[in-house]
Protein backbone atom coordinates (compact mmCIF):
# COMPACT_ATOMS: atom_id res chain seq x y z
CA UNK A 1 0.00 0.00 0.00
CA UNK A 2 1.19 3.62 -0.78
CA UNK A 3 1.46 5.52 2.00
CA UNK A 4 -0.69 8.93 2.13
CA UNK A 5 0.38 11.76 4.57
CA UNK A 6 -2.89 14.18 5.36
CA UNK A 7 -1.89 17.83 6.66
CA UNK A 8 -4.81 19.39 7.99
CA UNK A 9 -5.33 23.02 9.31
CA UNK A 10 -8.67 24.30 10.26
CA UNK A 11 -10.55 24.50 6.64
CA UNK A 12 -11.23 21.13 6.81
CA UNK A 13 -13.61 21.58 10.08
CA UNK A 14 -15.25 24.78 8.61
CA UNK A 15 -18.19 23.40 7.00
CA UNK A 16 -18.65 21.07 10.48
CA UNK A 17 -19.21 24.80 11.92
CA UNK A 18 -15.65 24.87 13.46
CA UNK A 19 -14.61 28.87 12.66
CA UNK A 20 -10.66 29.20 11.40
CA UNK A 21 -8.02 31.30 12.64
CA UNK A 22 -7.48 33.68 9.91
CA UNK A 23 -10.49 34.31 7.60
CA UNK A 24 -12.23 36.94 7.60
CA UNK A 25 -14.53 36.62 11.17
CA UNK A 26 -11.93 33.85 11.85
CA UNK A 27 -11.03 33.05 15.84
CA UNK A 28 -8.27 35.51 15.57
CA UNK A 29 -10.43 38.45 14.10
CA UNK A 30 -12.65 38.17 17.29
CA UNK A 31 -9.97 37.30 19.53
CA UNK A 32 -6.46 38.61 20.74
CA UNK A 33 -4.53 35.57 19.94
CA UNK A 34 -1.57 36.64 22.43
CA UNK A 35 -4.48 36.86 25.02
CA UNK A 36 -5.77 33.18 24.79
CA UNK A 37 -3.20 31.30 22.51
CA UNK A 38 -0.04 32.23 23.70
CA UNK A 39 2.08 31.13 27.37
CA UNK A 40 2.29 34.72 28.17
CA UNK A 41 -1.52 35.01 28.36
CA UNK A 42 -2.12 32.38 30.09
CA UNK A 43 0.38 33.87 33.09
CA UNK A 44 -1.49 36.89 32.33
CA UNK A 45 -4.71 35.77 32.76
CA UNK A 46 -5.45 32.22 32.73
CA UNK A 47 -9.24 32.64 33.61
CA UNK A 48 -9.64 34.18 29.80
CA UNK A 49 -7.57 31.60 28.48
CA UNK A 50 -9.84 28.42 30.16
CA UNK A 51 -13.56 29.96 29.26
CA UNK A 52 -11.98 30.46 25.58
CA UNK A 53 -11.09 26.84 25.41
CA UNK A 54 -14.49 26.22 27.63
CA UNK A 55 -16.28 28.37 24.61
CA UNK A 56 -14.19 25.94 22.01
CA UNK A 57 -15.45 22.45 23.43
CA UNK A 58 -18.87 23.08 23.76
CA UNK A 59 -18.71 24.25 19.82
CA UNK A 60 -16.99 20.90 19.60
CA UNK A 61 -19.70 18.54 21.17
CA UNK A 62 -22.21 20.38 19.06
CA UNK A 63 -20.05 19.67 16.08
CA UNK A 64 -20.04 16.43 14.01
CA UNK A 65 -17.64 15.70 11.19
CA UNK A 66 -18.01 16.22 7.44
CA UNK A 67 -17.71 14.28 4.40
CA UNK A 68 -13.91 15.29 3.90
CA UNK A 69 -13.41 13.86 7.20
CA UNK A 70 -15.70 11.06 6.48
CA UNK A 71 -13.31 10.57 2.56
CA UNK A 72 -10.10 10.68 4.47
CA UNK A 73 -10.85 7.78 6.91
CA UNK A 74 -12.38 5.96 3.69
CA UNK A 75 -9.16 6.38 2.00
CA UNK A 76 -7.60 4.00 4.67
CA UNK A 77 -9.25 1.14 2.51
CA UNK A 78 -6.40 2.02 -0.25
CA UNK A 79 -3.73 3.57 1.41
CA UNK A 80 -1.15 3.66 4.88
CA UNK A 81 -3.27 7.04 5.52
CA UNK A 82 -1.61 9.13 8.47
CA UNK A 83 -3.52 12.39 9.45
CA UNK A 84 -1.56 15.17 10.90
CA UNK A 85 -3.64 17.42 11.84
CA UNK A 86 -2.86 21.63 13.42
CA UNK A 87 -6.68 21.11 14.37
CA UNK A 88 -7.34 20.95 18.54
CA UNK A 89 -10.68 19.28 17.35
CA UNK A 90 -11.16 15.44 17.47
CA UNK A 91 -13.66 15.34 14.36
CA UNK A 92 -10.39 13.40 12.23
CA UNK A 93 -11.34 10.89 14.75
CA UNK A 94 -14.74 10.84 15.14
CA UNK A 95 -15.10 10.51 11.06
CA UNK A 96 -12.83 7.28 11.28
CA UNK A 97 -10.01 8.00 11.06
CA UNK A 98 -7.52 5.80 13.04
CA UNK A 99 -4.01 7.36 12.97
CA UNK A 100 -4.08 10.51 13.87
CA UNK A 101 -0.95 12.90 14.85
CA UNK A 102 -2.19 16.34 16.61
CA UNK A 103 0.69 19.15 16.30
CA UNK A 104 -1.45 21.43 18.69
CA UNK A 105 -2.52 19.69 21.30
CA UNK A 106 -6.76 18.07 21.96
CA UNK A 107 -9.08 20.08 23.10
CA UNK A 108 -10.84 17.09 25.04
CA UNK A 109 -7.66 16.73 26.68
CA UNK A 110 -5.99 18.54 30.24
CA UNK A 111 -2.89 18.19 32.00
CA UNK A 112 -1.38 19.58 35.00
CA UNK A 113 0.72 23.20 34.35
CA UNK A 114 3.95 21.67 35.67
CA UNK A 115 3.74 18.36 33.35
CA UNK A 116 5.87 19.83 30.27
CA UNK A 117 6.73 16.57 29.44
CA UNK A 118 2.93 15.44 28.74
CA UNK A 119 2.83 12.68 31.09
CA UNK A 120 0.11 12.94 33.16
CA UNK A 121 -2.82 14.04 30.30
CA UNK A 122 -6.32 13.11 31.16
CA UNK A 123 -9.14 13.11 28.92
CA UNK A 124 -12.06 15.03 30.21
CA UNK A 125 -14.38 14.24 27.14
CA UNK A 126 -16.20 18.21 26.66
CA UNK A 127 -16.50 19.20 30.36
CA UNK A 128 -14.81 22.80 31.30
CA UNK A 129 -11.94 23.22 32.79
CA UNK A 130 -12.07 26.60 35.96
CA UNK A 131 -9.66 27.99 37.96
CA UNK A 132 -8.91 25.68 41.32
CA UNK A 133 -9.74 22.38 38.89
CA UNK A 134 -6.69 20.77 39.67
CA UNK A 135 -4.60 17.08 40.09
CA UNK A 136 -4.70 15.25 42.88
CA UNK A 137 -0.85 17.41 44.39
CA UNK A 138 -3.25 20.66 43.71
CA UNK A 139 -2.01 21.87 40.44
CA UNK A 140 -4.03 23.66 38.60
CA UNK A 141 -5.27 21.86 34.96
CA UNK A 142 -4.32 23.40 31.82
CA UNK A 143 -5.62 22.95 28.57
CA UNK A 144 -3.44 20.07 26.84
CA UNK A 145 -2.72 22.13 23.36
CA UNK A 146 0.23 24.01 22.49
CA UNK A 147 0.93 27.69 22.51
CA UNK A 148 2.58 30.18 20.90
CA UNK A 149 6.19 30.24 22.73
CA UNK A 150 5.57 26.69 23.74
CA UNK A 151 8.12 23.72 21.82
CA UNK A 152 5.62 21.14 19.34
CA UNK A 153 6.55 17.71 20.64
CA UNK A 154 5.20 15.97 18.27
CA UNK A 155 6.96 17.80 15.53
CA UNK A 156 9.29 15.12 15.06
CA UNK A 157 7.13 12.67 14.16
CA UNK A 158 5.26 14.18 12.37
CA UNK A 159 8.79 15.00 9.87
CA UNK A 160 9.15 11.16 9.73
CA UNK A 161 5.54 10.21 8.56
CA UNK A 162 5.63 13.47 5.92
CA UNK A 163 9.33 12.17 4.84
CA UNK A 164 8.12 8.75 3.93
CA UNK A 165 5.49 9.56 2.54
CA UNK A 166 4.30 8.64 -1.35
CA UNK A 167 1.38 10.92 -1.49
CA UNK A 168 1.11 13.99 0.98
CA UNK A 169 -2.36 16.46 1.04
CA UNK A 170 -2.50 19.73 2.57
CA UNK A 171 -5.97 20.31 3.00
CA UNK A 172 -7.65 23.26 4.93
CA UNK A 173 -4.52 25.14 6.28
CA UNK A 174 -2.99 28.60 5.55
CA UNK A 175 0.97 27.25 5.93
CA UNK A 176 0.98 30.50 8.14
CA UNK A 177 2.34 28.83 11.54
CA UNK A 178 5.72 27.01 11.96
CA UNK A 179 7.34 24.49 12.72
CA UNK A 180 4.49 22.94 10.98
CA UNK A 181 4.48 24.86 7.96
CA UNK A 182 7.85 23.70 7.57
CA UNK A 183 6.82 19.95 7.27
CA UNK A 184 6.57 19.94 3.59
CA UNK A 185 9.73 20.33 3.36
CA UNK A 186 10.15 17.06 4.79
CA UNK A 187 9.09 15.32 1.56
CA UNK A 188 11.30 13.28 -0.47
CA UNK A 189 11.81 14.16 -4.17
CA UNK A 190 8.86 13.40 -6.36
CA UNK A 191 6.01 12.81 -3.66
CA UNK A 192 2.94 14.17 -5.12
CA UNK A 193 1.25 17.05 -3.47
CA UNK A 194 -2.44 18.14 -3.55
CA UNK A 195 -3.59 20.91 -2.19
CA UNK A 196 -6.91 21.62 -1.10
CA UNK A 197 -8.30 24.83 -0.17
CA UNK A 198 -10.82 27.37 -1.47
CA UNK A 199 -8.29 30.29 -1.22
CA UNK A 200 -4.77 30.11 -3.85
CA UNK A 201 -2.10 28.77 -1.09
CA UNK A 202 1.78 29.35 -2.03
CA UNK A 203 3.84 26.47 -1.38
CA UNK A 204 7.51 26.34 -1.33
CA UNK A 205 7.78 23.31 -4.04
CA UNK A 206 7.14 22.82 -7.78
CA UNK A 207 5.30 19.77 -8.27
CA UNK A 208 1.47 20.44 -6.18
CA UNK A 209 -1.74 20.10 -7.80
CA UNK A 210 -4.27 22.52 -6.18
CA UNK A 211 -7.97 21.87 -6.02
CA UNK A 212 -9.32 24.76 -5.09
CA UNK A 213 -12.60 24.36 -3.52
CA UNK A 214 -13.79 23.68 -0.06
CA UNK A 215 -13.01 19.95 1.87
CA UNK A 216 -15.36 18.05 1.28
CA UNK A 217 -16.08 18.89 -2.61
CA UNK A 218 -11.94 18.73 -3.33
CA UNK A 219 -11.49 15.47 -1.63
CA UNK A 220 -14.92 14.10 -3.52
CA UNK A 221 -12.93 15.14 -6.80
CA UNK A 222 -9.06 13.63 -4.70
CA UNK A 223 -11.27 10.44 -3.87
CA UNK A 224 -11.75 10.07 -7.84
CA UNK A 225 -8.35 11.17 -9.29
CA UNK A 226 -6.99 8.84 -5.86
CA UNK A 227 -9.08 5.97 -7.01
CA UNK A 228 -8.69 6.35 -10.28
CA UNK A 229 -4.39 5.65 -9.65
CA UNK A 230 -5.26 2.54 -7.39
CA UNK A 231 -7.30 0.84 -10.02
CA UNK A 232 -4.92 1.95 -12.87
CA UNK A 233 -1.29 2.78 -11.54
CA UNK A 234 0.26 2.57 -14.81
CA UNK A 235 -1.89 5.70 -15.44
CA UNK A 236 0.26 8.39 -13.36
P1 LIG B 1 -6.01 29.25 9.26
O1 LIG B 1 -7.24 29.92 9.76
O2 LIG B 1 -4.73 30.00 9.29
O3 LIG B 1 -6.24 28.79 7.77
C1 LIG B 1 -7.42 28.13 7.39
C2 LIG B 1 -7.34 27.76 5.94
O4 LIG B 1 -8.54 27.04 5.63
C3 LIG B 1 -7.27 28.95 4.98
O5 LIG B 1 -6.28 28.72 3.99
C4 LIG B 1 -8.67 28.99 4.36
O6 LIG B 1 -8.66 29.45 3.00
C5 LIG B 1 -9.05 27.52 4.41
N1 LIG B 1 -10.49 27.26 4.41
C6 LIG B 1 -11.51 28.04 4.83
N2 LIG B 1 -12.70 27.41 4.66
C7 LIG B 1 -12.41 26.19 4.12
C8 LIG B 1 -13.19 25.08 3.71
N3 LIG B 1 -14.52 25.05 3.83
N4 LIG B 1 -12.54 24.01 3.19
C9 LIG B 1 -11.20 24.00 3.06
N5 LIG B 1 -10.41 25.01 3.43
C10 LIG B 1 -11.01 26.10 3.95
O7 LIG B 1 -5.90 27.86 10.06
P2 LIG B 1 -4.64 26.90 10.22
O8 LIG B 1 -3.73 26.97 9.05
O9 LIG B 1 -5.16 25.58 10.62
O10 LIG B 1 -2.58 27.15 16.30
O11 LIG B 1 -3.94 27.58 11.48
C11 LIG B 1 -2.79 27.01 12.00
C12 LIG B 1 -2.69 27.28 13.47
O12 LIG B 1 -2.87 28.67 13.72
C13 LIG B 1 -3.78 26.65 14.31
O13 LIG B 1 -3.51 25.29 14.60
C14 LIG B 1 -3.76 27.48 15.55
C15 LIG B 1 -3.68 28.85 14.91
O14 LIG B 1 -3.12 29.85 15.67
C16 LIG B 1 -2.48 27.46 17.60
O15 LIG B 1 -3.35 28.05 18.22
C17 LIG B 1 -1.17 27.05 18.20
Amino acid sequence: MQKLVVLSGAGVSAESGMKTYRDSNGLWENYNVQDVASIDGWYRNPKMVLEFYNMLRKKLQAAQPNEAHSIIAELEKYYDVVVVTQNIDNLHERGGSTNVIHLHGELTKVRPVDDDACRHVKDIGYSDVNLGDCDSRGKQLRPHVVWFGEPVPMIQKAAVEVSTADILLIIGTSMNVYPAAGLVGYAKRGTQIYLIDPQPIRLNYEQFYQIQEKATSGMRRLREILLKEVKDPMQQ
